[in-house]
């Protein structure tokens, strides 16, 4: 017998802090007008000084382990997908695993850019399809915005912080992710870098003076590459869960920029009605937006259970991701638990 890993339980957290375009435009070379026709974004949310990406990814994953009935030691597992940790050592996924209270739970960072929340999904199906795990939580939190020159306009007005997460339960009914596709390029690697703080160009004051802290990103590259590979992958996802591109209910993807969804969407013949879309409010979130943009749908009702749904994105690398996830009706609702009530749930 087969097991699938249904989604359970999701949540998200925003930070509170805002930017605009007419923010950008007070001090930039740039306007609302340029930023919304080129990304399609007028809004992200940026961390203020005391907020760290394990806190966001804590947060969001408390929200889904309240959703799902559960506690932290109820996990088997925490995959948590960002490339803005708290520190390079020790691992966030430890940090979060601690904040949550989920005692030994095994947990482990993944890196693989914006498409780290698709390649955490596809990794965490395959410990509950062998029998290894039965809860795992996959978590995607991003706070590039500490990485960001707010002097360079083609990066600064793109990015936002936040953090979105899933619980993966076991079951044998048919859900969760029914297909997915995995790639990546290192040839193109140049293309999207943070070339400082890591072993190459550890920190110095001349890696300081010459900005290598900052994310740089050759954007034609990016685009081109991302309007090249995201139509294919999408298709061959949908392909080898054995659909066509009319089974599926909502297409959510990767919020990177309005006019390469709209390109991935048309590629790969879903309607604009079948597509959502958030990237006005927040930006690019990198491995956040997915999880993020889903629990926006869930809470809306765009997307509901019962529903096949279409995930898509690229990424530094370069990379890319596709997976097809199928969300179902649980089928044996968590014991009933004196931590529910609100009151004590502060205490959990
Ligand atoms: N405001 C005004 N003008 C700008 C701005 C701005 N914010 N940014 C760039 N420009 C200028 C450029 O300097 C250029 O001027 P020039 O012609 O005088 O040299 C002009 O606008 C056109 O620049 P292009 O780069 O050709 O503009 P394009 O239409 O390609 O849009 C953009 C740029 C939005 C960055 C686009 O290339 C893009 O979205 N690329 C993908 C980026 C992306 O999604 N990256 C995330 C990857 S995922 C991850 O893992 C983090």
């Amino acid at each position: 017998m087969k097991n699938y890993g249904n989604i359970v339980g999701w949540g998200k957290f925003i930070p509170e802090k805002s930017l605009t375009n007419e923010d950008f435009e007070a001090y930039l070379d740039t306007s609302d007008e340029w930023i919304y026709a080129r990304t399609g974004i007028r809004v992200r949310h940026v961390v203020n000084q005391e907020e760290q990406t394990s806190q966001m990814a804590a947060d969001a994953a408390k929200e889904a382990l309240r959703m799902a009935g559960l506690r932290g030691h109820d996990l088997d597992l925490i995959i948590l997908a960002t490339s803005s940790p708290d520190y390079l050592t020790p691992p966030i996924s430890s940090q979060v695993q601690h904040a949550l209270g989920a005692k030994k739970t095994a947990a482990f960072t993944l890196v693989t850019g914006c498409t780290g929340f698709i390649y955490a999904l596809a990794t965490a199906q395959q410990f509950i399809s062998t029998g290894a795990y039965k809860r795992i939580l996959v978590i995607g939190a991003e706070l590039i915005s500490r990485w960001l020159d707010y002097n360079d306009r083609s990066t600064c007005i793109l990015f936002g912080d936040g953090a979105g997460a899933v619980i993966l339960e076991a079951t044998e009914k048919q859900s969760g992710v029914m297909s997915f596709v995995l790639g990546s390029d290192g040839s193109k690697a140049e293309h999207l870098i943070l070339p400082g703080g890591g072993s190459k160009h550890p920190p110095s004051h001349e890696m300081l003076e010459n900005n290598l802290h900052y994310l740089k990103m050759n954007g034609n590259e990016v685009f081109r590459f991302a309007t090249r590979i995201l139509g294919s992958s999408l298709r061959e996802a949908i392909r080898e869960a054995g659909l066509e591109p009319e089974d599926i209910d909502l297409f959510i993807p990767h919020q990177a920029n309005q006019r390469i969804i709209d390109s991935a969407a048309r590629q790969a013949g879903l309607p604009p009605e079948k597509v959502f879309i958030n990237i006005e409010n927040y930006g690019n979130t990198s491995a956040a937006s997915i999880p993020i943009a889903l629990c926006e749908a869930l809470e809306s009702g765009r997307a509901k259970i019962g529903d096949t749904l279409a995930f898509v994105a690229f990424g530094a690398g370069l990379t890319w991701a596709a997976a097809v996830v199928k969300i179902i009706e649980r089928e044996e609702q968590p014991r009933k638990s004196i931590w529910k009530l609100p009151i004590l749930r502060w205490f959990s």
